[in-house]
C-alpha cells in the first residue's frame, strides 16, 4: 500500500514538475481574418514567379487574397524574346500555383511601352507585318491562358502624363494612333468572355491623362470596340491624392457602365523621405488611408467594383523602395510577411467599420 501511495506521489510530482518547468508558450498572436473570406469582390495580390518557391510567401498570400497578377511574367519582354518565340515557363507557374489556390487570375499587360521585347522595337518589317506580328501575339497569349485568366490589362499606359498626349510608343509609330481600338478587338477575337481593361496611373489627379482616358472610352464605346473597365494603378502616398479625387475618377467609370480596378494599390508613408523607420504614426495613417480607399471602392454598385489588388506581398519587396530610393513600407505585410495596421485598415472597411 505505502509503495503504491509512495509512486502516486512521484507521479504527481512529476506530472506538477513538468508542468511548472514546461516553458510558457507565449499567448498565439491572433492572425486577423483572410481579406479573401471577408470581400465581396476579389482582392488581389502582384507576385513574382520567384516567390513561389518562399513558403512565408506562398502561405500569407494564399490565405489573404482570392486574385494574383504576375508582376512581371506576363509581360511582353519576359514571354516573347522573338518572333513568334515564347518563355512560358514563369507565367505558367504563376497561373497553376493560383489556380491550385482558388485564385482568380488578371493578366498584366498584353502592350505596356515599358516591356517591349527587342524584336518588336527593332521590328524590319513593313508596318503591316508588324501589325500582324502584334495582332499574332496578342492572340497566342490571350488564347493559351483563356480557360486561365478571367481578364486582361490588354494596355497599360498609353497616355503622356501632364499632355495626356498618345505617347509615341512602337506602337503607336507603327500602327498609327488607332492602335488601342484595334488591340483590343484583338484580344476580344482571342477569347469571347475575358474582360478587357484599359490600365494606367495618374488619372485620379492628371487631369489631362484623366480626360484623355475617359475619351477613349467613350470613343470606344461610340464604335462597339469591346472595353469592360478601367484599371487605376492607385500608387498613391498617406496624404495623396485626395480621396475625392480618387472617388470622382471611379464615379467617371461607374458612370460609362465599366468596372473600376484599382489595380496596383501601394501606399507611401515616406514620399519625403523623412523616414528611417515605419513610425507608429505613419503607419496609422496608413492605416486610415487604405481603410479610406477600400470603404470609397466598397461604395460603388457591386456590379463595377473589379476588385483591389495590391502592388505586392511584403514592404522590403516593394518596387517603390527601387524606383523612388526612399525607404519604404508601403503595403499590408512586413519583413516578417506579418499583417501590419495597414491590413488592418483594409479589413475594417470591408468589415463596414
Ligand atoms: O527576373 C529578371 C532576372 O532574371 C534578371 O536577371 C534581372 C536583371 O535584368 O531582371 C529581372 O527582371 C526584373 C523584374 O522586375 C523581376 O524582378 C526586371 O529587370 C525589372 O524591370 C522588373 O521590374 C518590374 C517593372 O514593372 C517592369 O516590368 C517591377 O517588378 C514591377 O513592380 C513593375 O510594375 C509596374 C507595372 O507593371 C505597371 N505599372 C507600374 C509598375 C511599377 O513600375
Amino acid at each position: 500500500m505505502i509503495r503504491l501511495v509512495w509512486c502516486l506521489v512521484v507521479l504527481g510530482m512529476l506530472s506538477f514538475g513538468c508542468k511548472s518547468s514546461a516553458p510558457t508558450e507565449p499567448p498565439a498572436v491572433e492572425q486577423p481574418a483572410p481579406l479573401r473570406e471577408v470581400a465581396s469582390f476579389p482582392v488581389g495580390v502582384a507576385l513574382q514567379a520567384r516567390r513561389l518557391s518562399s513558403a512565408p510567401h506562398t502561405r500569407a498570400a494564399a490565405r489573404t487574397f482570392s486574385s494574383l497578377t504576375a508582376e512581371y511574367e506576363m509581360k511582353m519582354r519576359p514571354l516573347s524574346s522573338g518572333q513568334g518565340v515564347y518563355n512560358w515557363e514563369a507565367a505558367d507557374d504563376l497561373v497553376s500555383w493560383a489556380r491550385a489556390q482558388g485564385m482568380q487570375i488578371h493578366g498584366h499587360a498584353l502592350l505596356w511601352h515599358e516591356s517591349v521585347p527587342a524584336w518588336v522595337e527593332n521590328f524590319g518589317g513593313s508596318d503591316h507585318e508588324f501589325e500582324e506580328a502584334i495582332k499574332e501575339y496578342i492572340t497566342t497569349v490571350v488564347e493559351r491562358y483563356k480557360d486561365d485568366v478571367v481578364s486582361w490589362d490588354v494596355v497599360n499606359e498609353a497616355f503622356d502624363n501632364n499632355s495626356g498626349a498618345l505617347r509615341n510608343s512602337v506602337f503607336q509609330k507603327r500602327m498609327g494612333d488607332d492602335y488601342l481600338a484595334r488591340v483590343f478587338q484583338y484580344a476580344r477575337d482571342a477569347d469571347p468572355d475575358v474582360l478587357l481593361f484599359y490600365n494606367d496611373y495618374g488619372a485620379t489627379y492628371d487631369a489631362n491623362k484623366r480626360r484623355s482616358i475617359l475619351r477613349m472610352v467613350d470613343d470606344f464605346q461610340s464604335r462597339g470596340i469591346p472595353i469592360d473597365g478601367v484599371g487605376l494603378q492607385a500608387h498613391v502616398t498617406y496624404t495623396f491624392p485626395p480621396l475625392t479625387s480618387i472617388q470622382a475618377m471611379m464615379d467617371s467609370i461607374v458612370v460609362r457602365g465599366l468596372k473600376v480596378h484599382l489595380s496596383e494599390l501601394d501606399v507611401r508613408v515616406n514620399p519625403n523621405g523623412d523616414l528611417t523607420t515605419l513610425t507608429p504614426a505613419r503607419s496609422q495613417a496608413q492605416k486610415e488611408r487604405v481603410r479610406n480607399i477600400v470603404t470609397a471602392f466598397m461604395a460603388l454598385p457591386q456590379e463595377h467594383r473589379f476588385g483591389i489588388t495590391m502592388w505586392g506581398l511584403i514592404d522590403p519587396e516593394s518596387w517603390l523602395i527601387e524606383f523612388w530610393g526612399n525607404p519604404e513600407w508601403p503595403l499590408l505585410f512586413d519583413a516578417n510577411v506579418q499583417e501590419k495596421p495597414a491590413y488592418d485598415g483594409f479589413l475594417e472597411a470591408l468589415q463596414g467599420r
